[in-house]
């Protein structure tokens, strides 16, 4: 049964070995009396070639269907002319079996492995033990495997240590809901699993550990898309007696050794952008640089002009179309898309070879010019305009600038990266009528004076810092707040109740006034990152037993409904659906 090659060692190289296998039964076909099989391991296919003349072998063969597992022994052999596969790595030669041993038969799957990704996704996260034998889904955990290997070896290399943190915990202010755990030993009791390490870590630089890491398994329970799932892994890290500066070249150098050593990418150093210079230019804090030039901003002109519907707006911001010469047929689109977007209408102006077209004749010739000005339009260029308030407008021009690029099939590729820095301290929820935290409330603000804090608190920037990836936030992290009593008042801003900050954070500023370090860290969405570089389109292919969009396992079936007895023992009683 010992395998002495995997299928992608088996090719020209040693033609006329002896060799051993082991797989599934990839494929079976016969032909003109002969059988073929693929023979499929995690390295690829080989070709097997079951001759009538072996009598014994042949009958076995006959026996075998798809996803049987084997074994076999046999010889390698040149294919004949034309039968060559130049897909494959074993795509010159075949295997002569002399030796044939099913290990194992198989029912009939659900579906074929080589059917792929056209098969319904919750028969294949139902079986996903079968769709994970596709060499494409593999890939990436082979990928994943590499990745994380790169980045333990950069942070041991560089003295961080890797510490665990508990997953029975207290809630952790990361924004999204909590799992809970109900307490056998303390009924009534619940620990929250951690929505992030956040705590812990700045506990361990308190406790003077001064460099760490961990790839940390989170969990949360908020609306799920195609870049979210409930639990997911961070590679969260924490430093001491650093400032801003330090961790985003530390982590920076870390991005680039992964990428050189995983994927054998030399990236470019990584372009930084404060928050309000990414929202004016790319209408997005995590502005995708694939998408094409950055927005214009022609309210100044729109304004001292007093250019008509345009110059009475606080924000006029236009996307550039270069070189498109779009028809009146494709700006209609995008004006109707633009409105889907949340736009009131959309202004456009095109340069043709006749001068300057457009759909607000009011504008005039001199205006149109100055605009066209503005954004250095030549000919065959166009001019998307989006009028309002800043914030909304920006924010429609923002995705629009991004939906036409993907429209004209302009998206460029490459590794995009951008730090983006200076991230509001505060924002203003709607939903709850409150200030909340932009980042999490242990975030140090961007201050010469504490009083500033209570002033005007929603007009204050951050130590926080965003690393995006073709508009994709992929890290996430801050500047600490050190001080106790810094601490307590940005609580206070946050609404909390001195009570409550006892409550619930009376541990954690205890903590502070036992010597705390000035410290600062980070977290990846590691799922994210090995989305990315495997050009994935979800987490759920790198994630090897993800849930649906509904949170569901469905090879599982979790979430589930548990015995009556357990509940007893957790002195729970359900109000929703009977058991
Ligand atoms: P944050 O909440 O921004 O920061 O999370 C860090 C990174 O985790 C990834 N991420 C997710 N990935 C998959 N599924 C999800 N549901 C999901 N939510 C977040 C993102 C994100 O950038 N404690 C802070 C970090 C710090 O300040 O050090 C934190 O957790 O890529």
């Amino acid at each position: 049964m010992h395998r002495t090659h995997y299928a992608d060692q088996i090719d020209a190289q040693i033609i006329g070995q002896s060799v051993k296998i082991a797989g599934w039964v990839h494929r079976r076909r016969d032909h003109g009396g002969i059988i073929f099989l693929d023979i499929r391991d995690r390295t690829g296919l080989v070709q097997v070639v079951v001759e009538p003349s072996t009598k014994d072998l042949f009958e076995q063969a006959d026996h075998l269907r798809p996803e049987y597992v084997v074994a076999l022994a046999g010889l390698v052999q040149k294919r004949p002319p034309g039968m060559v596969n130049p897909e494959l790595r074993s795509g010159e030669v075949e295997i002569l079996p002399n030796s044939l041993e099913i290990l194992a038969e198989a029912k009939v799957p659900p579906f074929s492995v080589s059917d792929g990704e056209t098969v319904d996704e919750l028969l294949r996260m139902k079986y996903r033990y079968i769709d994970l034998r596709r060499q494409p889904l593999f890939k990436n955990f082979e990928l994943r495997d590499r990745v994380i290997w790169s980045i333990r070896e950069y942070f041991h290399k560089h003295h961080f240590i890797d510490v665990e943190t508990p997953q029975l915990a207290r809630s952790t202010p990361e924004g999204a809901r909590d799992f809970l755990v109900p307490s056998r030993v303390q009924p009534g009791s619940f620990y929250a699993l951690p929505q992030s390490p956040q705590i812990f870590k700045q506990l361990l630089m308190v406790a003077g550990f001064d460099r760490y890491y961990q790839i940390a398994k989170v969990f949360r329970d908020e609306d799920l898309r195609a870049d979210r799932q409930p639990e997911f892994t961070q590679v969260d890290v924490e430093m001491a007696f650093v400032d801003q500066e330090d961790v985003l070249r530390s982590m920076e150098a870390m991005v680039v050794q992964v990428f050189h050593e995983a994927m054998g990418i030399a990236l470019a150093p990584f372009p930084r952008l404060t928050w309000d210079q990414a929202l004016e230019r790319y209408g997005s804090d995590k502005p995708d640089l694939c998408a094409g030039e950055p927005l214009v901003n022609v309210s100044p002109i729109a304004q001292s002009k007093k250019l008509p519907v345009l110059g009475s707006s606080e924000m006029v911001a236009g996307v550039v179309l270069r070189r498109l010469s779009p028809s009146r047929k494709v700006l209609d689109e995008l004006v109707a898309e633009a409105k889907e977007l949340g736009a009131g209408g959309l202004v456009w102006m095109v340069r043709g070879q006749d001068g300057l077209r457009t759909n607000l004749k009011a504008l005039g010739e001199s205006g149109l010019e100055l605009l066209a000005k503005a954004a250095a339009l030549a000919q065959g260029d166009a001019l998307l305009l989006v009028a309002g308030d800043k914030a909304r407008t920006l924010a429609v021009a923002g995705q629009l600038r991004l939906a036409a690029a993907r429209k004209f099939g302009q998206m460029e590729s490459g590794w995009r990266f951008l730090w983006v820095t200076d991230f509001p301290l505060f924002e203003w929820s709607e939903d709850e009528q409150r200030i909340t935290s932009a980042h999490h409330p242990f975030t140090m603000p961007k201050i010469d004076n504490w009083q500033q804090l209570a002033e005007d608190p929603l007009s204050l920037r951050s130590q926080a810092y965003d690393l995006v990836l073709n508009g994709v936030e992929l890290a996430s992290g801050s500047v600490r707040i050190h001080r106790p009593d810094w601490q307590r008042q940005v609580f206070m801003v946050l609404g909390l109740e001195p009570s409550e900050i006892e409550q619930k954070f009376g541990f954690m500023l205890d903590a502070f006034q036992y010597g705390a370090p000035p410290h600062a860290g980070i977290a990846f969405g590691i799922d994210r990152l090995i989305m990315l570089m495997a050009g994935a389109k979800s987490l759920r292919e790198v994630i090897a037993f993800p849930k649906t969009a509904r949170g569901i396992d469905p090879l599982m079936d979790a979430p589930s409904q548990v015995d009556a007895k357990q509940l007893r023992d957790l002195g729970l009683r359900l109000d929703g659906p009977a058991l």
